[in-house]
């Protein structure tokens, strides 16, 4: 079967700082113009190495890609597809904040050629989406689910456990609502506090406000279980899809296909190599303006740390890992304290073995954290 590639492009501004948010954003727009030029001539710089390869994935993260104006992402999305080459079907993604989904900007995405949209719901309840800063109340993102259900794109949406303020039930009722919105994906992140100062703080001031590592626990698995019944399937630790609907371009990163990263931090998997652009905006800027990529990190993946990626990445995915790679490469890293907790870990019910493959249980999954460190 012919592997095609994947194209990631960051777009970092973002009208203000979500009180959680640790991605490389900037609220200050007034170099907007340059970055989208400079993201051009990293296309160019780039176009020779993908001359060969097939693209079947396009997604536009963030930072806010819905803020940048119309005509910008079309120029932007129009170039990369004279540049490489993209093939009929393509999966094109755009994040997208709630606040920003007008129906005329709905409609110009889709004439760009955008087909999915992923949405950063985080929450349906006001007192929680306040809580953390922002921009957008429940009910505009219930308008913005409806606008974009509407048009039939492919719609997706993130949602956050462990926000302050948020209990079990209220987070079940978001999780039961964006069901109904008409989506076909939805992510689950657990709530990361040691990613910003603020939250970190306040959790520890007010622990009341947030539910416990067990809470959490427990209405992570209640969500599965809705997901499931509303006919989601769990495909990824923190992704459910409707059948033939998982993140085409994601699921790239953990079965490790090639995937190109354009933009500031942006970071890429190509021709045995692993990637990343500085994460300094000037320092984007000046690179590309001297005419050579802003590398910070450029080093070639040997066969063993390929191995050990194939299994740390590939059991993130439900269909798991071959577990005669998996468990030859325990034998081989001669930790004796793995060879033992590896058995044990399918004896507790975290991993179990299938046709000839490992994965996580459903439980398991919730430890995956735990897990998934030790092969790193
Ligand atoms: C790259 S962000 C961009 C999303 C978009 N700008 C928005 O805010 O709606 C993608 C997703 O990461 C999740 N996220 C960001 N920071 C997080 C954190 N500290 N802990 C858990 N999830 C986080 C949010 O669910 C967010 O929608
Ligand atoms: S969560 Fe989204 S809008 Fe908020 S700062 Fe992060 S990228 Fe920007």
């Amino acid at each position: 079967m012919t592997e095609f590639s994947g194209l990631y492009v960051h777009l970092p501004y973002c009208r203000s700082r979500c009180g959680y948010c640790a991605f490389v954003v900037s609220t200050d727009d007034s170099t907007r113009g340059d970055y989208l030029d400079a993201v051009g001539l990293e296309a160019a710089l780039v176009e020779p190495e993908a001359s060969g390869s097939r693209f079947d994935s396009l997604y536009l993260g963030g930072g806010t890609p819905s803020l940048v104006p119309p005509d910008d992402l079309a120029q932007l999305v129009g170039e990369l597809r004279r540049r490489f080459a993209f093939v009929e079907d393509s999966e094109v993604t755009l994040e997208a904040n709630p606040e920003d989904v007008t129906l005329a900007l709905r409609d110009a995405w889709i004439a760009t050629g955008v087909n999915r949209v992923s949405i950063g719901v985080q929450s349906l309840e006001d007192a929680e989406l306040s809580a953390v800063g922002r921009r957008h109340d429940a009910a505009g993102a219930r308008r913005a689910l409806d606008r974009l259900a509407e048009a039939r794109i492919s719609l997706s949406a993130d949602l956050i456990l462990g926000l302050p303020m948020q209990t079990a039930a209220t987070f079940r009722r978001s999780v039961e609502e964006v069901c109904r919105a008409g989506v076909e994906h939805v992510s689950i992140y657990l709530l990361e506090t040691d990613k910003s100062r603020t939250m970190e703080e306040d959790r520890r001031n007010h622990p009341e406000r947030y539910l416990s590592e067990e809470e959490q626990a427990e209405a992570w698995l209640d969500a599965g279980e809705t997901l499931a019944s509303r006919g989601f399937g769990h495909y990824e630790i923190s992704n459910w899809a409707r059948s033939g609907r998982p993140a085409r371009h994601s699921v790239k990163y953990w079965r490790r296909t090639s995937t190109l990263g354009l933009g500031v931090s942006a970071h890429e998997l190509w021709s045995g190599r692993r990637r990343a652009n500085v994460s300094g905006l000037p320092a984007y800027l000046a690179s590309l303006r001297e005419g050579h990529r802003p590398t910070a990190l450029d080093s070639p993946v040997a066969a063993l740390e390929a191995a050990r990626e194939r299994i740390f990445l590939g059991l993130r995915l439900s269909e798991g890992v071959p577990a005669a790679e998996i468990e030859s490469w325990i034998e081989d890293a001669g930790d004796p304290l793995l060879s033992e907790d590896y058995p044990a870990w399918h004896e507790e019910g975290f991993l179990t073995r299938e046709d000839g493959r490992v994965r996580f249980t459903e439980r398991g999954f919730l430890l995956s954290n735990e897990i998934l460190c030790r092969f790193v």
